[in-house]
């Protein structure tokens, strides 16, 4: 393998890299890209062919009423976790980038939220209070927004979680969090540990099951359980380097999740995007959880199912430049041009199971093969609005191997966590944390 520079880098020496001061090294990770699979299919699409299937994509439904029982708040926490585990910001849309292995993830992958502590206290003073063991949060106008500069910019661990109101505030929820534990007589350490084991458990225990259907959830949790993950189609160790099917497909399955309209608070509702992205939010614009979280047991709006149709506002995102404002051209140019995924019928071959018959879209372009994102939102909607086989496996195993191979991780650590050993008793973790925090530390 060679480094950008050319000189040959042994693997030990790249997984090396995202060892951090602050935090134990874990060698078991990459701060690069990888892939999951061989390459080796000759899928070939054309931009025009792509630009086809992303036009039929867009879901005008007469009104917007969801039918997965999903909680809103799943879709915006799953867009979270995306944050703290993977970006790319080298590849150029529609032009191939053929050495993944040597494409850094500016995201360490692991699910230890650097998109909230960053390189830590020493590395990312501008995040922590001097003389505290808390983290700053909010503006002199809004305690419940994230710290800004002047200009309003976010000065947070990762800058797209202030690209829309709900995860610039669920931002602010975990940082809160933080501060809130630290209240409660932990030092920081304990604190941080304490956040993160919380959120992964959240990651395995709530999140996992809303979106994977059962049948494939069920033996990739009790190889987790056993500390090792089935593998006798997939290599999961390539996990260390973070998988592209994983970034540039499957995982993407949340854009479908996404919905519409919201309910932000008791006075305030609109669509994805009428609330501000990128800018200070007001006192009138904090969320009210309970209309993303099971806090009361009837106000919470719920997801879209996933299936082959993404909310309108996603065809014409407010903060991108002319030509990239249709996310769903985004996602398959960037899947199939850039990175050259394999299709979805050769992925579902690759993991011992026979593929679906092509989706009606497919058919009618008169395409052979048919784009991993696509084929895996396909199959979520013939399987209820939930993850089948293919992206079940791949969003799955992912989630579940960067929790294995992480020392400090709770399943490593500290199996028995409990986090209602300390946040309020509820119907879930996640809601259990949002109520610990509402209106914290006003
Ligand atoms: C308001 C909702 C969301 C918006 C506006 C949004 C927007 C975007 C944009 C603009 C990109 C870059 C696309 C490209 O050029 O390749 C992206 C990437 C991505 N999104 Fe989303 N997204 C949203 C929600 C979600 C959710 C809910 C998930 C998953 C549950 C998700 C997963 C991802 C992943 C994995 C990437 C690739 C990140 C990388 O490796 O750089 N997104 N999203």
């Amino acid at each position: 393998m060679r480094s950008k520079h050319g000189r040959h880098v042994p693997m030990w020496e790249l997984i090396e890299r995202t060892c951090r001061k602050d935090d134990p090294c874990n060698k078991n990770f990459s701060s690069f890209f990888g892939y999951l699979f061989e390459r080796g299919d000759d899928t070939q699409f054309s931009e025009d062919q792509l630009i086809a299937i992303a036009q039929g994509m867009i879901d005008r439904p007469a009104k917007d009423t969801p039918d997965l029982p999903t909680p809103i708040g799943f879709a915006i926490f799953g867009q979270f976790i995306d944050h703290d585990i993977t970006l790319d910001v080298i590849t150029k849309l529609g032009e191939a980038f053929n050495d993944v292995e040597q494409l850094e993830n500016i995201r360490t992958p692991r699910l230890e939220l650097d998109s909230i502590y960053l390189a830590g206290k020493e590395a990312s003073p501008f995040l922590y209070e001097k003389d505290s063991d808390k983290m700053i949060i909010g503006t002199s106008d809004n305690l419940l927004d994230v710290q800004r500069n002047r200009e309003g910019t976010a000065i947070i661990g990762d800058h797209r979680n202030d690209e829309n109101l709900f995860i610039s505030q669920m931002q602010s929820l975990f940082i809160r969090f933080h501060n809130w534990v630290v209240d409660r007589g932990h030092n920081f350490e304990e604190a941080q540990e304490f956040v993160r084991h919380t959120y992964q458990q959240i990651i395995v225990e709530e999140f996992l099951p809303e979106i994977i259907s059962d049948d494939v959830l069920g033996p990739l949790m009790e190889g987790f359980e056993n500390g090792k993950l089935p593998s006798e189609y997939i290599n999961w160790s390539k996990v260390a380097h973070m998988p592209v099917e994983f970034s540039a497909a499957a995982y993407r399955f949340g854009h479908s999740h996404v919905r519409q309209n919201y309910q932000v608070n008791d006075s305030l509702s609109g669509n994805l995007f009428d609330f501000g992205g990128f800018e200070a939010v007001p006192i009138g614009k904090n969320v009210d959880w309970k209309f993303f979280f099971d806090l009361d047991g009837k106000s919470f709006l719920k997801c879209r199912p996933i299936d082959t149709k993404l909310a309108s506002a996603l065809f014409d995102l407010p903060f991108a430049e002319v030509g990239l404002k249709n996310l769903a051209k985004r996602n398959l140019v960037r899947g199939q041009l850039t990175f050259g995924l394999l299709s979805g019928e050769e992925v579902a071959r690759r993991i011992g199971i026979k593929p679906l018959p092509k989706h009606h879209v497919i058919k009618k372009l008169g395409l052979k093969q048919t784009p991993l994102w696509f084929y895996i939102l396909a199959e979520a909607e013939r399987n209820g609005g939930k993850l089948g086989k293919v992206g079940g496996t791949i969003v799955g195993g992912t989630l579940l191997q960067l929790l294995l191979q992480d020392k400090n991780a709770y399943i490593n650590k500290n199996p028995d966590f409990n986090p209602f050993d300390l946040i309020p008793k509820t119907k879930s973790i996640i809601a259990g944390v949002a109520k610990a925090v509402t209106d914290y530390p006003a």
